[in-house]
């Protein structure tokens, strides 16, 4: 299987790329920090294939998509997963800052799979994983920009997945509370205390495990939908808010 991450340089992309590549597949892995994408290829080895671009550049992303697709002849996976947050309010979030939080969390997956639809639909049984956030479904003040970047994110799920299903393309979106990566880190340097003994965040490789499932086809069924992934400590909460929502298409894969 040919598989494209972006965001493959650290975190929870890093993870998906290095599971991927461990399960036999090729991992086209895109970021813009060369030397961590080359030393993921050295660790990886040839499955591990390193493009460095910065996703929000439209043309050259377009161009380093296209590359690959010609030169590898298909692509099964897309990993739509670079993305970044910023902790912002109302007022400080000027039009600049929620340009710049759309163009890297949605504007640029919409991108991809503009890019990418025309060789997963000649080739069908392709699957696109969008990276969104639990934010999508609750998100806590400071959030305006990256809240509705991964909603408008998991919308272009729900539509590709409709439009791909006539050529075997099927769209999922992840949705992952805390996940213990740099991101993490650089919002809640203190992170983030267990509640009641349960942890509040949870392992980029869990996130990993999910997205080499629907790899493998094994949650073909959940298409178009939500995979929301909350730590131990927020199940319950994610449990009442999916009974809150009935229709919703939030799935718990915890
Ligand atoms: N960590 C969490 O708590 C959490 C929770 C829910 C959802 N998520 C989502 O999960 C995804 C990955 O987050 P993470 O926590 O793993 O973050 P991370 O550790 O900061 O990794 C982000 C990745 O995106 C890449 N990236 C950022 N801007 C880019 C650009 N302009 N062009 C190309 N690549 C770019 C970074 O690589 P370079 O810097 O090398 O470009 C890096 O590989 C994001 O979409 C995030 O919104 C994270």
């Amino acid at each position: 299987m040919i598989a494209i991450v972006t965001g493959a340089s650290t975190g929870i992309g890093a993870a998906v790329a290095k599971q991927l590549v461990k399960a036999g597949h090729t991992v086209v892995g895109i970021a813009r920090n060369t030397e961590k994408l080359a030393a993921l290829a050295r660790a990886l080895g040839d499955g591990f294939l390193p493009h460095p671009c910065d996703v929000t550049d439209a043309q050259v992303f377009s161009a380093v998509l296209r590359q690959v697709a010609d030169d590898l002849g298909r692509v099964d996976l897309l990993v739509n997963n670079a993305g970044s947050a910023k902790v912002l309010s109302i007022g400080e979030t000027t039009p600049a800052e929620f340009r710049a939080m759309h163009e890297l969390n949605v504007v640029a997956p919409a991108n991809a799979i503009h890019t990418l639809w025309s060789t997963m639909c000649r080739h069908g049984d392709a699957r696109i994983v969008n990276m969104s956030s639990l934010a999508q479904l609750d998100p806590f003040p400071g959030f305006f920009a990256y809240a509705s970047a991964k909603s408008a994110l998991h919308l272009l799920t729900v539509v590709a997945n409709a439009e791909g299903e006539a050529h075997g393309v099927r769209a999922f979106t992840v949705a992952p509370g805390v996940v213990d990566t740099p991101l993490h880190r650089s919002l809640m340097p203190d992170g983030i205390k267990p509640v009641d003994g349960l942890s509040s965040t949870l392992l980029p490789n869990e996130v990993a495990d999910v997205v080499v499932a629907i790899a493998q086809g094994r949650h073909d069924a959940r298409a178009g939908r939500v995979l929301a992934m909350p730590a131990p400590a927020a199940v319950t909460a994610l449990r009442r808010w999916i009974i809150e929502h009935p229709g919703g298409g939030v799935e718990l894969v915890i």
